[in-house]
């Protein structure tokens, strides 16, 4: 037992060493945070410097290990899309087809959201981002932990700050709480605008409850269409919540 213990101790230990071997190791500046210039190479090819440094974000996500999450992923999915998208839609952890491509929304869920995005003309190839709260799939599908959500945040604010989308769209009740700020259940939440920094955020049900439970389907298109209004500006910030 006392041996166990230990040997679980010296496991901790080398990881922990792991970590800030790596911390010490990281490159202070990455070739394109450098004063905020893009290398040449990114210039040549016409990268911008926001482009480049959602790229290297993505990078960094792939190989993340900051929470619990990494040890049973098969792939992060960092989210994709257009760059300076009308829309970034944000749900909630990778599932289980989204863990074995490494690309969000792709199972039956994604499938009905993107049905959703296309009935006001918008799609992850012409106009959105599509994202998640945490990048890693929880296993069995649970919610994320607290902890585990907290660890992943920053990389969608700074996602959000580098993609600069004119509107939100949170699917489920996880993400709205997180982006709002609000506590209260998804049925309270949906039906109006908030700020997210500037930018208008739409909650809305996730699109898995949807399929579970087909009478939310008319509070989603309300709220489709309230997103609508924003992109067609016929909201305006002082409207936000
Ligand atoms: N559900 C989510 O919240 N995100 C995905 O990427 C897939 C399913
Ligand atoms: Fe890193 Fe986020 Fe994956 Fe956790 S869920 S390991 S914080 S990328």
């Amino acid at each position: 037992m006392e041996k166990e213990i230990l040997f679980k101790d010296f496991l901790d230990l080398l990881e922990m060493t792991e970590v800030y071997l790596k911390g010490c190791f990281k490159p202070l500046e990455k070739p394109s945070d450098a004063g905020g210039k893009e290398t040449e190479g990114e210039i040549s090819r016409g990268i911008s410097r926001r482009e480049a440094e959602l790229s290297h974000l993505e990078e960094e996500i792939r190989v993340c290990k900051l929470c619990e999450l990494a040890r049973t992923r098969t792939n992060a999915v960092p989210g994709e899309g257009v760059f300076d998208p009308l829309v970034m839609v944000i749900g909630e952890g990778p599932g289980a087809e989204e863990d074995a491509t490494g690309r969000p929304f792709v199972g039956r869920a994604g499938r009905y959201l993107d049905k959703w995005l296309d009935a006001i003309d918008l799609s992850r190839e012409k106009n959105c981002f599509i994202g998640n709260i945490v990048k890693c799939r929880p296993p069995g599908n649970r919610d994320p932990k607290p902890e585990e959500s907290s660890a992943c945040l920053p990389y969608l604010v700074k996602q959000i700050e580098l993609l600069k989308p004119k509107a939100i769209l949170t699917v489920g009740r996880i993400s709205s709480q997180i982006l709002t700020g609000s506590m209260q259940g998804i049925g309270k939440l949906r039906g109006r605008i908030y700020n997210y920094n500037g930018v208008p955020l739409v909650p809305t049900y996730h699109p898995s409850g949807v399929l579970r439970n087909p009478s939310l389907r008319p509070y989603v298109w309300e709220d489709l269409k309230l997103l609508k209004a924003i992109l067609e500006e016929k909201i305006t910030k002082k409207d936000l919540y």
